[in-house]
């Protein structure tokens, strides 16, 4: 079976999870500083500040800038779960606004129809490796003074009009297993304001900073420094990585006809964490058996709106916004990552032009 996701590690990872265990320094020491310094470089940002996963990092960003209770944030109602949670954990509520059918991300457009007295945010999900459209999220953060938190989870690397995802607002990133770049588990934030900055450690610590002395209500989201050797190893692979996702994922647009393929729009540089494409005249569900019974892992990312999540539902949510009602039902998604070989791409493509 091609698998949908496909980690790469080499000796790197194991040479520096060795020099960790060797120091003695398995918690959160040097190697969680370096990465933190070479991941701002990777994000264009003066600061990064590493989380132990990408939910964290949400919900650490959201607090630093003093969400909660009472707050409205903005976003898309198609990402993971994460994504919106992080919101809720606050104490804030996320409004949801439907995406745009040929991006998949939030549609600007719709946005400003949203903003409410109570609005403090808008957080933008940069889904499947391409940023939702910043440059008209930016422009309306500053009309209405909002403060954007991209969600770059799925974006490492990826660019805007030649500017990294995470250095437009506060940008969030995760690093789990199936990520562009992985460290385990694993998050980092990226931030311009140094007053962030320091309040993102303390949060993350337990709020201290001096040992046993605690300022703010914080929390232990801290890495260690062995995800981070794993991290500092793939960091250095990430652009060897996007652009073998970047030939597979044009190597596939070139001979698909059977489904709708990923659109890029101009000026924008897009990383190709997922390739998903849609299906709109025949049943999802007997394509993906179909492309299974010829060796091809496929994933639908995302199958349920989050409005329509029992978690939500739960909590008053009754929205039905039409593109995302229909991109849930016809998404799907196809290995495109950079282990694929050219045999492999011929297989998906076979499979996928017979369905
Ligand atoms: C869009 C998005 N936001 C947030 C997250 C949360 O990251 P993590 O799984 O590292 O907590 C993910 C990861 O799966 C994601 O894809």
């Amino acid at each position: 079976m091609i698998p949908i996701s496909s980690p790469q590690f080499d000796d790197a990872e194991l040479t520096l999870i060795k020099e960790v265990l060797a120091s003695g320094i398995v918690a959160q020491g040097p190697k969680v500083a370096q990465l933190e310094q070479e991941f701002a470089k990777l994000a264009g940002s003066q600061f990064a500040i590493a989380t132990a996963n990408g939910t964290t990092a949400l919900h650490l960003a959201l607090l630093a800038h003093g969400i909660g209770t009472g707050d409205e944030v903005i976003t898309s109602p198609f990402t993971f779960i994460a994504s919106a949670n992080s919101i809720l954990y606050t104490g804030a509520r996320p409004v949801f606004v439907d995406i745009r059918a040929d991006t998949y991300n939030i549609d600007p457009d719709l946005i400003e129809a949203a903003i409410t007295p109570r609005t403090k945010a808008i957080m933008p999900i940069h889904l499947f490796g391409l940023m939702a459209d910043i440059g008209a999220i930016m422009d309306i953060a500053r009309r209405h003074n909002l403060i954007v938190i991209e969600d770059a989870a799925q974006a490492h690397g990826a660019m805007f009009n030649g500017q990294y995802a995470g250095s437009f607002g506060t940008g969030c990133f995760s690093l789990y297993a199936t990520k562009n770049m992985t460290s385990g588990e694993g998050g980092m934030i990226t931030t311009n304001d140094p007053q962030i900055a320091e309040t993102l450690k303390l949060l993350r610590a337990h709020g201290s900073k001096v040992r046993y002395q605690h300022d703010i209500l914080g929390y232990n989201f801290r890495l260690t420094d062995l995800h981070a050797a794993v991290g500092l190893a793939q960091i250095r692979k990430l652009c060897d990585f996007n652009e073998r996702r970047r030939i597979n994922a044009e190597f596939l647009s070139e001979h698909l006809t059977r489904v709708i393929t990923p659109t890029v729009p101009d000026k924008f540089h897009h990383v190709w964490h997922q390739y998903s494409v849609r299906l709109v005249d025949g049943d999802r569900d007997a394509a993906l058996d179909k492309l299974k019974a010829a060796g091809v892992g496929s994933g639908i990312f995302y199958p349920i709106p989050i409005y329509r999540q029992k978690v939500y539902v739960d909590r008053g949510y009754t929205d039905h916004l039409p593109v995302t009602e229909m991109v849930t039902a016809q998404i799907f998604s196809l290995p495109v990552h950079p282990a694929l070989s050219s045999s492999d791409l011929e297989t998906i493509i076979a499979a996928v032009e017979s369905i």
